[in-house]
């Protein structure tokens, strides 16, 4: 049963015209994560959080792209000039995790922290831009309003998710043991607990 079956246009429920479609909340996104970035970035106020406000970006970052490949991308992949469109977003967004996956290990403190927050702030815009002009307009062609609201409430359910923490044993093993393998970052861990989000997060 989709989500609208189960109350249609009932004031408040998934699909009704109270809920913020997919569009609305993935645009809300790119602003939250444009105010972490100008935090990360404000020396003056933000000093001593500058790495919890890095990390918040990241989350935010990648539950979005999360969101986008479960249920953007396929929609745009069937629709009028899509495919190329989708392509390029997922280009995108193999390029902004690498920068992800550099800059989850580094301190604030580090000397190439700010280059690689820069990077990824960079690419970062370069996706905001190219979706706000080519990806949602796609995608408000190609599904109608009361689906949009469905994904929408689909999204606004997965921010409730949190990376897992790192497994104890990965970061306690005695010298000598043999390792089970690296630690999984913040990127894997939380791409994890999306995949599975019944089994929560922390
Ligand atoms: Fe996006």
């Amino acid at each position: 049963m989709s989500i609208a079956e189960d109350s249609p246009g009932s004031p408040g429920t998934p699909g009704s015209p109270e809920t913020p479609d997919v569009i609305a909340v993935l645009r809300g996104d790119h602003q939250d994560v444009e105010e972490l970035f100008k935090k990360v970035q404000d020396h003056a106020h933000y000093r001593n959080r500058r790495k919890e406000l890095a990390d918040q970006a990241i989350i935010e970052l990648v539950r979005h792209m999360v969101a986008e490949e479960q249920y953007v991308y396929p929609i745009v992949r069937e629709a009028d000039g899509g495919q190329a469109v989708v392509d390029h977003a997922v280009s995108a967004d193999a390029e902004a995790e690498a920068l992800m996956k550099q800059l989850e290990p580094l301190e604030a403190t580090d000397e190439v922290f700010d280059r690689v927050l820069i990077k990824l702030m960079t690419v970062t815009r370069s996706h905001v831009a190219d979706e706000e002009t080519q990806l949602f307009p796609c995608l408000a062609a190609a599904c109608p309003p009361t689906e949009l609201r469905e994904i929408g409430e689909r999204v606004q359910a997965g921010k409730s998710v949190r990376p897992t923490r790192p497994h104890p044993a990965a970061v306690t093993t005695p010298p000598g043991d043999v390792l089970a393998g690296p630690v999984p970052g913040l990127v894997d861990r939380l791409r994890d607990a999306l995949a599975r989000p019944t089994e929560g997060g922390y």
